[in-house]
């Protein structure tokens, strides 16, 4: 969908070259994380490749067509844009602001307020509350839900963004990363997303770009950079904690357990028994006829107790789903002071089971070489 071939940028003035032969290949409806510390090139990358910038050598295609020779408003049509530092517009209310492209387009007047509303719906803003306001009476992340609105306008297939959540706390910032990341799921935008925060470019990006002083270090998906940095600046913008952000990018789902033995409420108190001692565990998961967890059952007391209902010694446990991240998975078994935890499903239905062994198993296997 987008690909940079040998971008360079020399400032006029500057010395050096802000961007140096940069390669790059953004695939459809993916999000690439350009990262690096301040000054490395990030912004000047994006705005070349919307030419708010003209590069100085070197080319951009955006769908196979050579985005230098095609006119600079065609362009721009197809591309969303989230300025850093937001860039709202002070004197325009949150409907003119948002408005702006598709007022550019000559839109009929309907048509983009419908779409004013729709996006504020998206972005979960009230319409009536905020869309006469003036950027002045907008919180940050309210600001930074607006800036991706007004870029989302007119429904462009390619999304550049700017640190869009780089002015925000940290609660909001996670609330407004989490809420792109789902719309995404809708509108598989391609996204070139800009950030100096390696925590942020991990939990966004489809593939990052590491760059350093206009040159690009490493390219490669979360994973790879992280199990495999290719340098020592990479590494260690990393940070020290590459096992913790290993932990954070994993799914539970990638190690759950889906071979285990879990009784029913309807089981007799002999069968549990039995069920039981077939597994190797010193306690077994108990479910509905619907298959939802109940809780769980220990032997030991189950066995010291056989005459009374078994039922009565249903424990509860805590519950984790198959798309919380790893780090998720062994807090709650620290938390708890347990070394098993049941997958469940939205309903509560048993999925799976993920075990503090298989936890350490996969981080040893995978991680630490
Ligand atoms: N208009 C300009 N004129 C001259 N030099 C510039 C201009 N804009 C940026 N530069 C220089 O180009 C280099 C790259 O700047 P750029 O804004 O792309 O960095 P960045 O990675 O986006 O940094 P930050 O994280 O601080 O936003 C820097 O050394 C900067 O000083
Ligand atoms: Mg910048």
């Amino acid at each position: 969908m987008i690909k940079l071939e040998n971008l360079t940028k020399v400032y006029q003035g500057g010395q050096k070259e802000a961007v140096h032969e940069l390669n790059l290949e953004i695939d459809k409806g993916e999000i690439c994380v350009l990262v690096g510390p301040s000054g490395c090139g990030k912004t000047t990358t994006l705005k070349m490749i919307n030419r708010l910038i003209e590069p100085t050598s070197g080319k951009i295609f955006i769908d196979g067509v050579n985005a230098v020779q095609q006119d600079k408003n065609k362009l721009r049509r197809k591309i969303g844009y989230v300025i850093q530092q937001i860039g709202l517009f002070p004197h325009m209310t949150v409907k003119e602001n948002i408005a702006t492209v598709p007022q550019l387009l000559n839109w009929d007047p309907k048509k983009v307020d419908m779409r004013v509303e729709e996006l504020l719906n998206l972005i979960g803003l009230d319409v009536s509350e905020n869309i006469d306001k003036y950027p002045h009476e907008l919180s940050g992340g309210q600001k930074q839900r607006v800036g991706v609105a007004r870029a989302m306008a007119a429904d462009p297939p390619i999304m550049l963004m700017d640190e869009p959540f780089g002015a925000v706390d940290p609660i909001t910032r996670s609330d407004l990363q989490n809420e792109l990341l789902r719309l995404q799921k809708s509108i598989k935008k391609t996204i070139c997303f800009v950030t100096h925060d390696i925590d942020e470019a991990i939990k966004m990006g489809d593939k990052i770009a590491i760059m350093y002083e206009g040159e690009l270090i490493q390219y490669d998906s979360p994973k790879k950079l992280l199990f495999n940095p290719k340098n020592e600046f990479v590494e260690d913008f990393i940070g020290s904690d590459r096992g913790l952000k290993v932990l954070n990018l994993m799914k539970i789902e990638e190690i759950m357990d889906k071979n285990f033995k879990s009784v029913e409420i309807t089981d007799d108190c002999d069968q549990v028994l039995k069920k039981i001692e077939q597994s190797t565990r010193s306690s077994i998961l108990v479910t509905d006829q619907e298959n939802k967890l109940i809780g769980y059952v220990n032997f030991k007391r189950l066995k010291e107790h056989k005459k009374n209902k078994w039922c009565d010694f249903i424990k509860e446990i805590p519950v984790i789903e198959e798309n919380a991240s790893l780090k998720d998975g062994l807090n709650k078994m620290i938390e708890n002071d347990i070394i098993l935890l049941p997958v469940v499903d939205r309903s509560c239905r048993l999925q799976a089971i993920v075990t503090m062994d298989r936890l350490k198993s996969y981080i040893s296997n995978k991680y630490i070489k």
